[in-house]
């Protein structure tokens, strides 16, 4: 198949979380396969160049329809890790991708609609004919209503569409008239039935708009596929994802073994692997270190925590069990960043008072070699998730031999499961898990996990080997892929007969 992702990150180029992780693994599974793998990016000036190959302009630029007016696109192509990759390049006097950071500008919703219609528009000038036009959260959803309004019309009629939903908290809402810059129909798409918002009538809403106009709509884990079809779960858009539940499910995301591979990882100080565990603790003496913590007790268990700061993520749980932790006698490393400078605030508050401390230090920043070195130190790995879609770090930890420490939610409860938990089988069982939301539920399941590092040393290092092998590739998940595109493509062609 002939497979086009439109995305608004790639790792390790544009990457902000999980989402550049899951554009990247699952293209280059797919590729792997033996289909044809494009990806199509903004170009943001704040991307990490020296992770595109070959980089050059093509001799034509698209031109694109925004807000009245036509404007030139110049076209950049790549390859970032082994995949073929177009950057779209707006001459758009708003310098939409010129803005030192991938989000969280007033205009989003503009950058991200221009985006969508310019990549379709490359697409249909190019004179491509892609089966699957898979795109990628709020930010891509345009092209679902876009394809089938504009462009399937206009003769890029091959495609099917697929939208992945990473995470349904994010749905991009803003007014009704917004719509029309990029060229939908903000009369016709406002409505209950299409794109209108399911709480507020005069906006409209993204992802609902490709859940209704997509072939194929997904999210990133069974568990929260679920979750989100209930009131609780869903963000105001359960019934939505219910009318259309025939087209729906969650697949569970896989990690690039690749680029997360403890045996051949150059971000490590020494790699290590499930038959040689010496390395392992080599990169605990260097992380202690290299972060000026004590290194008195080669014993004391190191956690570790990397994630964006962020309500989903548990924040208040996380605090609490760093102080917790140093009461049970660990040492705690945190990595991460916030958007909400509020919560910013308040870990520049506890990383300044824990400053020198021999047990704690927290990095407030965004730093992929630091997040390798952390997984690779550390024994165990905290997530304490009020919700999860997939989540990637108890499946990276996992194969870095860390044992993850969970709150049973989405993507966590299809990856975690119990020491402790008797109806599950021994041999899954992987990690430490609580599902109530608060200190005594986090508390449980860090003592028990404590507990078992201190007197079990043998089944520990057991538990951590076991861990290190299970399969987390995208293999199997990428295979439920091309069945759903092989299925959908199937069913178009059975109606067009
Ligand atoms: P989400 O996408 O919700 O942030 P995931 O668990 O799916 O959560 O993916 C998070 C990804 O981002 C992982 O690859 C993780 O290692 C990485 N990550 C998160 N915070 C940081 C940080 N501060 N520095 C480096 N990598 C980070
Ligand atoms: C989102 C979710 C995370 C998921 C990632 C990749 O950012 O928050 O749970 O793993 O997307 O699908």
């Amino acid at each position: 198949l002939y497979i086009v992702h439109i995305a608004a990150e790639m790792a390790p180029v544009a990457k902000v979380g999980g989402l550049g992780d899951v554009v990247t693994g699952l293209g280059k599974t797919l590729q792997k396969k033996g289909h044809l793998v494009e990806i199509i990016l903004p170009k943001y000036d704040c991307m990490q160049y020296d992770g595109i190959h070959e980089l050059r302009a093509l001799d034509v630029t698209v031109e694109s329809y925004f807000d009245g007016k036509l404007f030139q696109n110049k076209i950049w192509v790549g390859t970032v890790e082994g995949l073929p990759v177009y950057f779209i390049e707006p001459h758009h006097p708003n310098k939409f991708f010129w803005r030192g950071q991938y989000y969280g500008e007033h205009d989003d919703f503009k950058r991200f609609s221009f985006f969508s219609r310019a990549a379709l528009e490359f697409l249909l000038q190019a004179g491509k004919k892609p089966d699957i036009i898979h795109c990628h959260d709020w930010q891509t959803a345009f092209v679902a209503p876009l394809y089938w309004d504009l462009y399937a019309p206009k003769g890029l009629n091959s495609a099917r569409i697929c939208f992945t939903c990473h995470n349904f908290e994010y749905q991009g809402t803003a007014s009704a008239s917004e719509l029309a810059s990029c060229g939908l129909d903000a009369q016709e798409l406002n409505r209950a039935d299409r794109m209108q918002d399911n709480t507020a009538q005069d906006s409209v809403n993204p992802v609902k708009g490709a859940i209704v106009f997509s072939n194929i709509v997904t999210t990133v884990s069974p568990t929260y596929a679920q979750e989100v079809r209930t009131a609780e779960g869903g963000k105001g858009l359960h019934s939505t994802l219910n009318s259309h539940s025939r087209k729906f499910m969650g697949i569970l995301n896989g990690i690039d073994t690749d680029a997360w591979n403890p045996a051949t990882d150059n971000f490590l100080k020494v790699q290590y692997s499930a038959n040689d565990m010496q390395g392992k603790a080599e990169n605990k003496a260097a992380m202690r270190r290299n972060l000026g913590l004590s290194s008195a007790d080669d014993q004391r268990p190191l956690v570790g925590c990397i994630t964006r700061l962020v309500p989903q993520k548990g924040v208040h749980l996380i605090k609490h069990a760093i102080y917790r932790t140093l009461e049970m006698g660990g040492q705690f490393v945190l990595l991460g960043s916030s958007p909400v400078p509020q919560i910013q605030r308040e870990f520049e508050g506890i990383a300044n008072q824990f400053q020198n401390h021999e047990h704690i230090r927290l990095i407030l920043k965004y730093d992929e070699s630091l997040s390798h070195a952390i997984y690779a130190a550390s024994d165990m790995f905290i997530i304490p998730s009020i919700f999860e879609p997939c989540g990637l770090t108890q499946m990276i930890a996992m194969r870095y031999g860390s044992v993850p420490i969970a709150r049973k939610t989405g993507g966590l409860n299809d990856s975690v499961f119990d020491v402790n938990e008797e109806t599950i089988p021994h041999q899954i069982r992987n990690g430490f898990t609580f599902t109530t939301p608060d200190e005594q539920g986090i508390n449980g399941a860090l003592e028990r996990a404590f507990n078992f590092y201190k007197n079990n040393k043998e089944s520990w290092k057991q538990l951590v080997q076991k861990n290190m092998n299970i399969d987390f590739s995208w293999d199997s998940s990428a295979s439920r892929y091309e069945e759903l595109y092989a299925k959908s493509i199937s069913r178009a062609r059975a109606q067009a007969s």
